[in-house]
């Protein structure tokens, strides 16, 4: 994989055109662009087809939780409009991951296209080790013993990888092998500001602790130049 198709860049604004105005300006320097709940449900689906109409691929960062026959109808649907990739929460279970990687295999099979990559979320990086035991009542795991778990089970669901903080990168890399992808955020060049993110990775780091696809936001979006932005990352992941 290029360098340059490794970049999933966060689509974080409210309007169509200003979605539209980073996707025409960066198609040619990043792989991908994220589409989450602040522009999908505010300007609805069709943002999908504008983003593919300029050339680019979107995840789709909705984050399913449902019953299992919810979940996989949406997965359906998700899969009918040809989204690169897109996710489901690992809370949901094992068999709400199952039929929806199954309804999406059989969707695509239909279609005669290939299947989307279906992400699991694990544990959100907004709980801490505190809230897990006291407000969630998970006990006896440390956070990223739960993630590791939960990144299996996705595997053995049949999807095709997981959402992580850069702190699990190399852990479920080592269980879940080579193939399975890993896409991190909480990304942040040395050059650039960490914002309120705290966990931060640099590019390069992600990707040599075994990242497959680094969500950037604000490192590239609010730079003075974002297409140099963009080219000075893909300088760092390819350098030896
Ligand atoms: O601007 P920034 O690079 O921080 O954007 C990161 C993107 O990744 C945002 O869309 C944010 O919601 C998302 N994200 C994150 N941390 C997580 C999960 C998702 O930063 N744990």
């Amino acid at each position: 994989m290029e360098a340059k198709d490794r970049i999933v860049l966060a689509l974080d604004v409210d309007t169509a055109e200003e979605a539209l105005l980073l996707v025409k300006k960066l198609s040619k320097h990043v792989g991908v662009f994220k589409i989450g709940m602040q522009l999908y449900n505010g300007i609805g689906p069709d943002i999908i087809n504008r983003v593919h109409d300029l050339g680019g691929k979107v995840f789709l960062d909705l984050k399913l939780h449902d019953i299992p026959n919810t979940v996989a109808s949406a997965a359906r649907v998700l899969t009918r409009l040809s989204t690169f990739m897109f996710n489901i929460h690992a809370a949901g279970g094992r068999e709400m991951m199952k039929q929806a990687a199954q309804a999406s295999q059989e969707q695509a099979d239909s279609l005669g296209v290939k299947r989307p990559l279906l992400l699991a979320v694990t544990v959100l990086t907004s709980i801490s080790q505190k809230e897990l035991t006291e407000d969630m009542f998970i006990n006896g795991l440390t956070v990223e013993e739960l993630v590791v778990k939960w990144a299996l089970m996705a595997q053995e669901s049949g999807l095709g990888g997981v959402v992580c903080s850069p702190q699990e990168i190399r852990p479920i890399r080592s269980s879940c092998g080579p193939d399975f992808k890993i896409v991190t955020p909480g990304i942040r060049p040395l050059w650039s500001a960490a914002n309120d993110q705290k966990r931060i990775t640099t590019p390069r780091q992600a990707l040599d602790q075994g990242a497959d696809f680094l969500v950037i936001g604000r490192p590239i979006v609010k730079a003075d130049d974002p297409v140099a932005a963009a080219n000075r990352i893909i300088e760092e992941l390819e350098a030896e």
